[in-house]
Protein backbone atom coordinates (compact mmCIF):
# COMPACT_ATOMS: atom_id res chain seq x y z
CA UNK A 1 0.00 0.00 0.00
CA UNK A 2 1.57 3.19 -1.33
CA UNK A 3 2.63 5.28 2.47
CA UNK A 4 0.78 8.60 0.68
CA UNK A 5 -3.04 7.04 0.93
CA UNK A 6 -4.80 7.24 4.42
CA UNK A 7 -5.11 4.48 6.03
CA UNK A 8 -8.52 3.43 5.91
CA UNK A 9 -9.61 2.54 9.91
CA UNK A 10 -12.93 1.27 10.63
CA UNK A 11 -14.61 1.43 14.52
CA UNK A 12 -15.75 -1.28 15.78
CA UNK A 13 -17.79 0.44 19.20
CA UNK A 14 -18.45 3.89 18.77
CA UNK A 15 -19.57 4.75 22.45
CA UNK A 16 -17.45 6.88 25.02
CA UNK A 17 -14.16 5.53 23.64
CA UNK A 18 -14.77 4.58 20.56
CA UNK A 19 -15.59 8.34 19.44
CA UNK A 20 -12.20 9.69 20.91
CA UNK A 21 -10.61 7.12 18.78
CA UNK A 22 -12.77 9.00 15.81
CA UNK A 23 -11.44 12.28 17.25
CA UNK A 24 -7.81 11.08 17.19
CA UNK A 25 -8.23 9.40 13.33
CA UNK A 26 -10.03 12.54 12.38
CA UNK A 27 -6.75 14.77 13.84
CA UNK A 28 -4.04 12.65 11.64
CA UNK A 29 -3.51 13.25 8.23
CA UNK A 30 -2.68 9.59 7.46
CA UNK A 31 -5.55 7.91 8.38
CA UNK A 32 -9.51 7.87 7.88
CA UNK A 33 -12.55 6.52 9.49
CA UNK A 34 -14.35 4.28 6.61
CA UNK A 35 -17.17 2.91 8.23
CA UNK A 36 -18.80 2.15 11.91
CA UNK A 37 -20.19 -1.17 13.25
CA UNK A 38 -21.92 -0.47 16.13
CA UNK A 39 -25.66 -2.33 17.33
CA UNK A 40 -27.21 0.83 18.73
CA UNK A 41 -29.03 3.48 17.73
CA UNK A 42 -26.79 5.92 18.69
CA UNK A 43 -23.63 4.17 17.04
CA UNK A 44 -25.58 4.63 13.68
CA UNK A 45 -26.53 8.34 14.23
CA UNK A 46 -22.93 8.89 15.11
CA UNK A 47 -22.38 7.41 11.69
CA UNK A 48 -24.58 9.31 9.57
CA UNK A 49 -23.31 12.29 11.20
CA UNK A 50 -19.95 11.51 9.96
CA UNK A 51 -20.89 10.30 6.72
CA UNK A 52 -20.11 7.23 7.05
CA UNK A 53 -21.48 3.54 6.26
CA UNK A 54 -23.09 2.17 9.45
CA UNK A 55 -23.37 -1.69 10.39
CA UNK A 56 -24.45 -3.46 13.17
CA UNK A 57 -22.31 -6.27 13.35
CA UNK A 58 -18.60 -5.98 12.63
CA UNK A 59 -18.35 -9.59 10.72
CA UNK A 60 -20.68 -7.67 7.90
CA UNK A 61 -18.85 -4.01 7.94
CA UNK A 62 -15.35 -6.31 7.50
CA UNK A 63 -17.02 -8.21 3.97
CA UNK A 64 -18.28 -5.17 2.72
CA UNK A 65 -15.54 -2.85 3.57
CA UNK A 66 -12.64 -4.05 3.37
CA UNK A 67 -10.91 -2.06 5.52
CA UNK A 68 -7.10 -1.35 5.67
CA UNK A 69 -7.43 -1.58 9.48
CA UNK A 70 -10.13 -1.91 12.91
CA UNK A 71 -10.29 0.10 16.08
CA UNK A 72 -11.83 -2.58 18.44
CA UNK A 73 -13.65 -0.13 21.05
CA UNK A 74 -16.77 -2.40 22.30
CA UNK A 75 -17.30 -3.94 25.84
CA UNK A 76 -14.59 -5.89 27.38
CA UNK A 77 -16.28 -8.95 26.65
CA UNK A 78 -16.58 -8.74 23.05
CA UNK A 79 -12.99 -7.88 22.44
CA UNK A 80 -11.61 -11.10 21.57
CA UNK A 81 -14.80 -12.58 19.24
CA UNK A 82 -13.84 -8.55 17.26
CA UNK A 83 -9.69 -9.58 17.23
CA UNK A 84 -10.52 -12.85 16.20
CA UNK A 85 -13.33 -11.53 13.49
CA UNK A 86 -10.47 -9.06 12.27
CA UNK A 87 -7.57 -11.84 12.18
CA UNK A 88 -10.05 -13.85 9.79
CA UNK A 89 -10.66 -11.00 7.60
CA UNK A 90 -6.75 -10.25 7.65
CA UNK A 91 -7.79 -6.78 8.64
CA UNK A 92 -4.81 -5.47 11.60
CA UNK A 93 -6.77 -4.31 14.71
CA UNK A 94 -5.88 -1.91 17.86
CA UNK A 95 -7.93 -3.68 20.72
CA UNK A 96 -8.83 -1.41 23.44
CA UNK A 97 -7.93 -2.73 26.79
CA UNK A 98 -8.57 -5.24 28.23
CA UNK A 99 -7.76 -7.39 25.50
CA UNK A 100 -10.09 -9.93 27.10
CA UNK A 101 -12.35 -10.78 30.19
CA UNK A 102 -11.18 -14.41 30.48
CA UNK A 103 -7.74 -15.88 30.34
CA UNK A 104 -9.08 -18.89 28.66
CA UNK A 105 -10.51 -16.61 25.81
CA UNK A 106 -7.51 -14.41 25.60
CA UNK A 107 -5.14 -17.94 25.24
CA UNK A 108 -7.38 -18.54 22.31
CA UNK A 109 -6.48 -15.35 20.82
CA UNK A 110 -3.27 -15.47 21.56
CA UNK A 111 -2.75 -18.87 19.63
CA UNK A 112 -4.59 -17.39 16.96
CA UNK A 113 -2.51 -14.40 16.30
CA UNK A 114 0.60 -16.27 16.45
CA UNK A 115 -0.95 -18.44 13.67
CA UNK A 116 -2.02 -15.43 11.41
CA UNK A 117 0.58 -12.62 10.32
CA UNK A 118 -1.82 -10.29 10.71
CA UNK A 119 -0.83 -7.86 13.27
CA UNK A 120 -2.91 -6.83 16.48
CA UNK A 121 -2.18 -3.92 19.15
CA UNK A 122 -3.86 -3.57 22.33
CA UNK A 123 -4.48 -0.37 23.43
CA UNK A 124 -2.51 0.17 27.33
CA UNK A 125 -2.30 3.66 25.58
CA UNK A 126 -0.36 5.13 28.55
CA UNK A 127 2.66 3.68 27.44
CA UNK A 128 2.96 5.89 24.25
CA UNK A 129 2.80 8.74 26.54
CA UNK A 130 6.20 10.47 26.47
CA UNK A 131 6.06 10.63 29.87
CA UNK A 132 6.40 7.08 30.91
CA UNK A 133 9.00 6.70 27.81
CA UNK A 134 11.25 9.13 29.98
CA UNK A 135 10.49 7.22 33.49
CA UNK A 136 11.29 4.28 31.67
CA UNK A 137 14.48 5.97 30.33
CA UNK A 138 15.65 6.99 33.62
CA UNK A 139 14.88 3.63 35.26
CA UNK A 140 16.86 1.61 32.57
CA UNK A 141 19.94 4.20 33.57
CA UNK A 142 19.27 2.87 37.07
CA UNK A 143 18.47 5.85 38.70
CA UNK A 144 16.09 3.32 41.66
CA UNK A 145 19.57 1.31 41.99
CA UNK A 146 18.58 -1.94 43.42
CA UNK A 147 14.59 -1.80 43.39
CA UNK A 148 13.00 -2.02 46.53
CA UNK A 149 9.25 -0.76 46.70
CA UNK A 150 6.57 -0.17 44.57
CA UNK A 151 3.50 2.35 45.86
CA UNK A 152 0.81 2.88 43.24
CA UNK A 153 -2.79 4.52 43.88
CA UNK A 154 -5.58 4.58 42.19
CA UNK A 155 -8.21 6.19 44.23
CA UNK A 156 -11.15 8.46 42.18
CA UNK A 157 -14.95 8.54 42.20
CA UNK A 158 -16.69 7.40 39.12
CA UNK A 159 -20.13 8.45 39.34
CA UNK A 160 -23.09 6.55 39.50
CA UNK A 161 -24.51 6.95 35.75
CA UNK A 162 -21.25 5.55 34.66
CA UNK A 163 -22.46 2.62 35.25
CA UNK A 164 -25.77 2.69 33.70
CA UNK A 165 -24.29 1.03 30.62
CA UNK A 166 -25.88 -2.71 31.10
CA UNK A 167 -22.40 -4.12 29.95
CA UNK A 168 -20.52 -2.23 32.79
CA UNK A 169 -22.15 -3.82 35.52
CA UNK A 170 -21.74 -7.87 34.55
CA UNK A 171 -18.14 -9.12 36.16
CA UNK A 172 -15.27 -8.79 33.96
CA UNK A 173 -15.87 -4.97 33.65
CA UNK A 174 -14.97 -3.18 36.61
CA UNK A 175 -12.01 -1.56 39.05
CA UNK A 176 -9.98 -4.53 38.29
CA UNK A 177 -10.52 -5.55 34.67
CA UNK A 178 -11.54 -1.72 33.21
CA UNK A 179 -9.31 0.32 35.46
CA UNK A 180 -6.72 -1.39 37.40
CA UNK A 181 -5.47 -3.67 33.97
CA UNK A 182 -3.58 0.03 33.12
CA UNK A 183 -1.66 0.92 36.66
CA UNK A 184 -0.60 -3.05 36.19
CA UNK A 185 0.02 -3.04 32.31
CA UNK A 186 2.53 0.26 33.46
CA UNK A 187 3.83 -1.87 36.69
CA UNK A 188 5.07 -4.19 33.64
CA UNK A 189 6.47 -2.05 31.33
CA UNK A 190 8.29 0.00 34.02
CA UNK A 191 9.47 -2.42 36.75
CA UNK A 192 9.29 -6.05 34.99
CA UNK A 193 7.32 -8.65 35.67
CA UNK A 194 5.57 -9.68 38.71
CA UNK A 195 6.02 -13.41 40.09
CA UNK A 196 3.39 -13.08 43.48
CA UNK A 197 0.22 -11.70 44.25
CA UNK A 198 -1.91 -11.36 47.65
CA UNK A 199 -4.90 -9.42 47.31
CA UNK A 200 -7.74 -8.10 49.50
CA UNK A 201 -10.88 -6.82 47.33
CA UNK A 202 -14.50 -5.57 49.00
CA UNK A 203 -17.43 -5.28 46.65
CA UNK A 204 -19.22 -3.21 49.58
CA UNK A 205 -20.11 0.28 48.35
CA UNK A 206 -21.15 -0.27 44.80
CA UNK A 207 -23.05 -3.71 45.55
CA UNK A 208 -21.77 -5.00 41.74
CA UNK A 209 -20.66 -8.17 41.10
CA UNK A 210 -17.40 -7.02 40.96
CA UNK A 211 -14.43 -5.40 43.40
CA UNK A 212 -15.06 -1.67 44.12
CA UNK A 213 -12.09 -0.77 46.30
CA UNK A 214 -9.04 -3.44 46.24
CA UNK A 215 -5.47 -3.65 48.00
CA UNK A 216 -2.96 -5.96 46.25
CA UNK A 217 0.69 -6.54 47.47
CA UNK A 218 3.06 -7.42 44.23
CA UNK A 219 6.20 -9.22 44.38
CA UNK A 220 8.04 -8.59 41.65
CA UNK A 221 10.80 -10.88 39.60
CA UNK A 222 13.18 -8.20 40.48
CA UNK A 223 12.95 -8.64 43.94
CA UNK A 224 10.96 -5.25 44.69
CA UNK A 225 8.25 -5.58 46.82
CA UNK A 226 4.82 -3.63 45.74
CA UNK A 227 1.55 -2.45 46.88
CA UNK A 228 -1.88 -1.37 44.78
CA UNK A 229 -4.52 0.78 46.40
CA UNK A 230 -7.45 1.29 44.68
CA UNK A 231 -10.94 2.34 44.59
CA UNK A 232 -13.52 3.81 42.15
CA UNK A 233 -15.62 4.98 45.18
CA UNK A 234 -12.82 7.63 46.95
CA UNK A 235 -13.18 11.10 46.83
CA UNK A 236 -9.55 11.17 46.20
CA UNK A 237 -6.85 12.97 44.22
CA UNK A 238 -4.89 9.90 43.64
CA UNK A 239 -5.03 8.47 40.13
CA UNK A 240 -3.36 8.83 36.67
CA UNK A 241 -6.21 10.24 35.66
CA UNK A 242 -6.55 12.75 37.73
CA UNK A 243 -2.64 13.72 38.60
CA UNK A 244 -1.09 12.82 34.86
CA UNK A 245 -3.19 16.00 32.72
CA UNK A 246 -3.70 13.06 29.62
CA UNK A 247 -6.93 13.56 29.41
CA UNK A 248 -8.86 16.90 29.50
CA UNK A 249 -12.29 15.39 30.40
CA UNK A 250 -10.68 14.60 34.41
CA UNK A 251 -9.44 17.68 35.83
CA UNK A 252 -6.12 17.63 37.16
CA UNK A 253 -4.55 17.53 40.12
CA UNK A 254 -1.02 18.65 39.80
CA UNK A 255 1.41 17.85 42.44
CA UNK A 256 -0.14 14.32 43.67
CA UNK A 257 1.71 11.43 42.58
CA UNK A 258 -0.19 8.18 41.73
CA UNK A 259 3.63 5.63 41.41
CA UNK A 260 6.29 5.83 43.94
CA UNK A 261 8.80 3.91 43.26
CA UNK A 262 12.09 3.25 45.25
CA UNK A 263 15.12 1.52 45.20
CA UNK A 264 18.69 1.45 46.94
CA UNK A 265 20.32 4.56 45.00
CA UNK A 266 17.26 7.01 44.62
CA UNK A 267 13.18 7.07 43.98
CA UNK A 268 11.18 8.30 41.64
CA UNK A 269 7.26 9.82 41.42
CA UNK A 270 4.93 9.81 38.86
CA UNK A 271 3.61 11.29 37.17
CA UNK A 272 5.61 14.64 37.76
CA UNK A 273 8.75 12.94 36.96
CA UNK A 274 10.39 13.82 40.05
CA UNK A 275 13.55 11.83 41.17
CA UNK A 276 15.19 12.03 44.55
CA UNK A 277 18.99 10.92 45.03
CA UNK A 278 21.86 11.25 47.68
CA UNK A 279 24.87 13.65 46.65
CA UNK A 280 27.16 11.19 48.36
CA UNK A 281 26.50 7.63 50.31
CA UNK A 282 22.84 7.32 51.04
CA UNK A 283 22.19 8.45 54.59
CA UNK A 284 18.80 8.96 56.52
CA UNK A 285 20.67 12.56 58.04
CA UNK A 286 21.48 13.53 54.77
CA UNK A 287 19.48 15.61 52.75
CA UNK A 288 17.87 13.88 49.49
CA UNK A 289 18.36 16.20 46.21
CA UNK A 290 15.40 16.58 44.20
CA UNK A 291 15.50 16.52 39.73
CA UNK A 292 12.54 17.06 38.27
CA UNK A 293 11.69 17.51 34.64
CA UNK A 294 8.88 18.98 33.05
CA UNK A 295 7.02 15.78 31.22
CA UNK A 296 4.94 16.46 28.21
CA UNK A 297 1.97 14.69 29.23
CA UNK A 298 -0.50 15.22 26.15
CA UNK A 299 -0.85 13.11 23.04
CA UNK A 300 -0.92 9.26 23.92
CA UNK A 301 -3.96 8.40 21.57
CA UNK A 302 -2.51 10.16 18.89
CA UNK A 303 0.91 8.67 19.73
CA UNK A 304 -1.15 5.19 19.85
CA UNK A 305 -2.75 6.09 16.41
CA UNK A 306 0.73 6.69 14.58
CA UNK A 307 1.80 3.57 16.01
CA UNK A 308 -0.85 1.54 14.73
CA UNK A 309 -0.87 3.27 11.21
CA UNK A 310 2.59 1.74 10.86
CA UNK A 311 1.86 -1.60 12.58
CA UNK A 312 -0.94 -1.73 10.44
CA UNK A 313 1.52 -0.94 7.26
CA UNK A 314 4.06 -3.65 8.47
CA UNK A 315 6.48 -0.93 9.03
CA UNK A 316 6.61 -1.42 12.89
CA UNK A 317 6.19 -4.20 15.34
CA UNK A 318 3.23 -3.52 17.79
CA UNK A 319 4.69 -2.11 21.16
CA UNK A 320 2.02 -4.33 22.87
CA UNK A 321 1.21 -7.37 21.85
CA UNK A 322 -1.75 -9.99 22.41
CA UNK A 323 0.25 -11.96 24.25
CA UNK A 324 2.16 -8.54 26.13
CA UNK A 325 -1.29 -7.51 26.86
CA UNK A 326 -2.69 -11.30 28.30
CA UNK A 327 0.28 -11.24 30.78
CA UNK A 328 -1.58 -8.24 32.53
CA UNK A 329 -4.88 -9.91 31.96
CA UNK A 330 -2.92 -12.42 33.87
CA UNK A 331 -1.97 -10.88 36.81
CA UNK A 332 -5.91 -9.12 37.27
CA UNK A 333 -6.67 -13.02 37.28
CA UNK A 334 -3.71 -13.86 39.64
CA UNK A 335 -5.35 -10.98 42.42
CA UNK A 336 -9.03 -12.22 41.97
CA UNK A 337 -7.82 -15.92 43.22
CA UNK A 338 -5.34 -14.21 45.53
CA UNK A 339 -8.58 -12.35 46.74
CA UNK A 340 -11.03 -14.73 46.90
CA UNK A 341 -8.47 -17.75 48.32
CA UNK A 342 -6.78 -15.26 50.84
CA UNK A 343 -3.96 -16.72 49.69
CA UNK A 344 -0.15 -15.85 47.64
CA UNK A 345 -0.88 -16.82 44.38
CA UNK A 346 1.25 -16.92 41.41
CA UNK A 347 0.04 -15.64 37.66
CA UNK A 348 -1.00 -18.70 35.32
CA UNK A 349 0.01 -18.54 31.63
CA UNK A 350 -2.15 -21.33 29.99
CA UNK A 351 -0.85 -20.23 26.79
CA UNK A 352 2.59 -20.93 27.40
CA UNK A 353 1.79 -24.40 28.46
N1 LIG B 1 -7.95 3.23 26.85
C1 LIG B 1 -8.73 3.82 27.74
O1 LIG B 1 -8.29 4.67 28.51
C2 LIG B 1 -10.19 3.50 27.76
C3 LIG B 1 -11.09 4.40 28.31
C4 LIG B 1 -12.45 4.07 28.29
C5 LIG B 1 -12.85 2.84 27.78
N2 LIG B 1 -11.93 1.99 27.28
C6 LIG B 1 -12.35 0.68 26.76
O2 LIG B 1 -13.13 0.90 25.60
C7 LIG B 1 -14.18 -0.07 25.52
C8 LIG B 1 -15.51 0.64 25.35
O3 LIG B 1 -15.74 1.42 26.50
P1 LIG B 1 -16.71 2.68 26.44
O4 LIG B 1 -16.48 3.42 27.69
O5 LIG B 1 -16.54 3.36 25.14
O6 LIG B 1 -18.13 1.95 26.49
P2 LIG B 1 -19.51 2.51 25.93
O7 LIG B 1 -20.58 1.73 26.61
O8 LIG B 1 -19.54 3.99 26.00
O9 LIG B 1 -19.45 2.11 24.40
C9 LIG B 1 -19.51 0.76 23.95
C10 LIG B 1 -20.11 0.78 22.56
O10 LIG B 1 -20.02 -0.53 22.05
C11 LIG B 1 -21.23 -0.80 21.39
N3 LIG B 1 -21.43 -2.23 21.24
C12 LIG B 1 -22.08 -3.09 22.01
N4 LIG B 1 -22.07 -4.30 21.46
C13 LIG B 1 -21.39 -4.18 20.32
C14 LIG B 1 -21.04 -5.08 19.28
N5 LIG B 1 -21.42 -6.38 19.35
N6 LIG B 1 -20.33 -4.61 18.23
C15 LIG B 1 -19.96 -3.31 18.16
N7 LIG B 1 -20.29 -2.40 19.13
C16 LIG B 1 -20.98 -2.85 20.17
C17 LIG B 1 -22.30 -0.11 22.21
O11 LIG B 1 -23.49 0.10 21.47
C18 LIG B 1 -21.57 1.19 22.56
O12 LIG B 1 -21.78 2.18 21.56
C19 LIG B 1 -14.08 -0.91 26.78
O13 LIG B 1 -13.41 -2.09 26.49
C20 LIG B 1 -13.24 -0.07 27.72
O14 LIG B 1 -12.48 -0.86 28.61
C21 LIG B 1 -10.63 2.30 27.24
Amino acid sequence: MPASKPLRIALIGAGTMGRQHQAVIARQPDATLCAIADPGDAGRAFAAELGVPAYRDPRELLAAERPDAAIIANPNALHVASALECLAAGVPALIEKPVGVSLEEVATLVTAARRHSTPLLVGHHRRHNPLIGRAHEWLADGVLGEPTNVTALWQLHKPDDYFAAPWRREPGNGLLHTNLIHDLDLLRHLCGEVVEVQAMASQRLRGLPYADTAALMLRFANGALGTVNASDSASAPWSWELTSGENPVYPQQSGQPCYLLAGTAGALALPQLRAWRYADEPHWHAPLAEEAITPDAGAALDRQLAHFIAVARGEAVALIDVEDAARTLALIDAVERAAASGRATQPSYPWEA
